[in-house]
């Protein structure tokens, strides 16, 4: 069946009215759903962090329609930032450059930098177009939690806050995007996406991986995001049954996310098969984990990934949503560390 993604006039209509009017509106992007309000209007910019929960010094990303008004966010855009443009916008690629002077603090969390994106969803971009200006947006979930990918996950999380919700169906990537930061001569990888670094390389040279002290701030950056809230551990590959065996003894349920079936039948394991291609298990990787995160389990356990690129932005999500939840607690409460 042919998904219809591009919205009716009417709800775009609808859309660009709540962001002049200050409100939130909720719209599909091939990544994740972000929670989108008028860039230009730091009432609404902090309506965001209100409905989302998230610390209001952490800064946002401003989403346009094209690169055509790069120059009224970026006070100078490098030569690689342009190449990188070229080949990659719109698409999931995110990159921090020098603010210009106009833009509030709010969206930049006090930061000489800002973040763009262009992104390719055609329901992004028919209500980007339609809007005119730029639309800060962080991802549309409460923060610390697990990234929307469908329609119904905003609903869930944030319904009543959000004025509108687009829904454009399932994100295609389903992972944030990558976020690459210019710093003087040189550029970092701050969050691995879909664009991996092998393909950044490619077109600028050089590309360093990870923040340094220098690098700007980057709140996902730290391993209380991305998380269920079902304590989650990653095992090694060839361990995933026997640890969901040991862990379900006496009766305990346990939720596993692994590449196979199971080798054998376990009466309180709930298991799920992501599948071995990393393009597949990172569309429903975030659905996957809220679907495991509701099956009244005490523990998730994650089947390690392989190496390898393809992998990076899957092993980079799984760490911070293992590394969020106390090692020590089993009791299947809530341990999300603060
Ligand atoms: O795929 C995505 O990037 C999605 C969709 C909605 O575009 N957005 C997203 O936003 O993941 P968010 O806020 O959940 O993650 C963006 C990250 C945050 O960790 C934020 O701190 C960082 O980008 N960021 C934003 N502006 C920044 C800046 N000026 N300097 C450094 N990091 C920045
Ligand atoms: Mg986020």
């Amino acid at each position: 069946m042919v998904r219809v993604v591009r919205a009716t006039q009417v709800e775009i209509e609808a859309a660009v009215q709540a962001l002049r009017d200050g409100e939130l509106v909720a719209f599909p992007t091939e990544t994740v759903y972000g929670l989108g309000a008028n860039a230009q209007n730091p009432a609404a910019v902090r309506k965001i962090f209100e409905a989302k929960g998230r610390p209001s010094n952490h800064p946002v990303i401003v989403h346009l329609d094209s690169p055509r008004y790069l120059h009224r966010w970026v006070r100078e855009v490098p030569q690689t930032a342009m190449s990188l443009a070229e080949r990659f916008w719109p698409g999931p690629l995110t990159m921090v450059m020098p603010r210009a002077a106009n833009v509030h603090d709010v969206v930049t969390g006090g930061q000489d930098t800002v973040a763009i994106r262009v992104p390719s969803h055609p329901m992004a971009q028919q209500l980007l177009t339609a809007f005119g200006g730029g639309i800060a947006a962080p991802s549309a979930n409460r923060f610390g939690r697990l990234s929307p990918t469908r329609a119904e996950h905003v609903r869930e999380e944030l319904g009543e806050r959000v004025k509108v919700i687009l829904d454009g169906g399932e994100c295609q990537i389903g992972l944030e995007s990558t976020i690459i930061a210019f710093q003087g001569q040189s550029v970092r990888l701050l969050r691995p996406g879909a664009i991996t670094a092998a393909q950044i390389r490619q077109v600028i040279g050089e590309l360093l991986i990870g923040a340094d002290v220098e690098s700007p701030r980057v709140p996902g950056g730290t391993p209380s995001h991305y998380a269920p809230v079902t304590p989650m551990t990653i095992v090694p590959s060839g361990e995933i049954d026997a640890r969901a065996e040991a862990l379900s003894e006496g009766g305990r349920r346990v939720a596993v996310l692994a590449q196979r079936l199971p080798l054998k039948g376990h009466k309180y394991v709930t298991w799920i098969n992501a599948g071995r291609r990393p393009e597949q298990y990172g569309h429903d990787l975030y659905a996957n984990l809220r679907t495991l995160d509701k099956a009244g389990c005490q523990r998730i356990l994650v089947q390690d990934v392989p190496e390898g690129e393809r992998w990076t932005a899957i092993r980079d999500r799984l760490l911070r949503a293992a590394a969020s939840v106390s090692e020590s607690d089993d009791s299947g409460a809530m341990a999300v560390l603060p």
